[in-house]
């Protein structure tokens, strides 16, 4: 494809976004940026330096001396902080509980939302979160908004847990993914939504192929109007 577009996924907790953003990206070339990645990785150090999480200015300084930077690699992403990696320490259960509360602080959105802006600048990007579509780029040529009941995102997160050897609960995920649903909903900065013009999948009885397969068409049929 000659024209290098941006792609803009979002959706709740464990409807595959990441997943199928990796794919794509790859697919097309393009770059991948996983923003929940970012909002973890500020959770992290706040965590490490015993910051409290519902002091927005001291977070804020704190994101300010923080650089968060996005590798590619084979298994997906590389994630690290002040050059030091914590690809894996921040899916942790302790930041995943905690990371709805980092997100919710305007002025922290704020930056984040530049640093991200600024990843885009160049297009041929695949972006996935929950505010891509709505305000990190509006813009964008392709929306795609990921969707699936939480009895299936559940699902999806025990078994990725069980795979990789991690303790794992079914009903404690459908509790957890519920609650950072409903704050990521209801916060009052950027809240997850579907923006107007974005196309809705429900992945529910999809398998991550197909979910592939149609946003590809959808990009490739998108490309093919400009
Ligand atoms: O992968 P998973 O769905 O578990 O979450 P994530 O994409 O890593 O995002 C973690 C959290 O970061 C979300 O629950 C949101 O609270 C926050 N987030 C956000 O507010 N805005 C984004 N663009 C991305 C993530
Ligand atoms: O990024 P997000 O939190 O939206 O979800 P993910 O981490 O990409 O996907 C959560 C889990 O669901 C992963 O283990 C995927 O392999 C799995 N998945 C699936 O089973 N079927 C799909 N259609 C999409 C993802």
């Amino acid at each position: 494809m000659e024209k290098r577009i941006s792609i803009a996924i979002d959706g709740p907790a464990a409807a595959g976004k990441s997943t199928v953003a990796k794919i794509i990206a790859e697919n097309l070339s393009y770059i991948y940026v996983d923003t929940g990645a970012m909002y973890r990785a500020l959770t992290y150090q706040a965590q490490q330096q015993g910051v409290k999480l519902e002091s927005e200015e001291a977070l804020l300084r704190l994101l300010n001396e923080t650089e968060i930077e996005l590798k590619p690699s084979e298994n997906g992403q590389i994630v690290s902080v002040n050059g030091k990696e914590v690809t894996n320490e921040i899916r942790s259960a302790e930041v995943t509980n905690s990371v709805s509360i980092v997100a919710k602080h305007r002025s922290v959105r704020e930056e984040m939302v530049v640093r991200q802006q600024k990843l885009a600048q160049n297009g041929g990007v695949v972006m996935d979160g929950r505010d891509i579509g709505t305000h990190v780029l509006p813009h964008a040529e392709v929306k795609i908004f990921l969707l699936a009941s939480v009895e299936e995102r559940a699902q999806r997160r025990h078994e990725e847990n069980v795979r990789k050897g991690f303790p794992s609960n079914l009903e404690q995920h459908k509790i957890d993914i519920a609650r950072r649903d409903k704050i990521d909903s209801e916060r009052e900065v950027a809240p997850l939504k579907k923006a107007d013009d974005a196309i809705e999948i429900d992945t529910t009885a999809l398998s991550i192929e197909g979910v592939v397969e149609k946003i590809l068409s959808i990009i490739h049929e998108r490309v093919g109007m400009l």
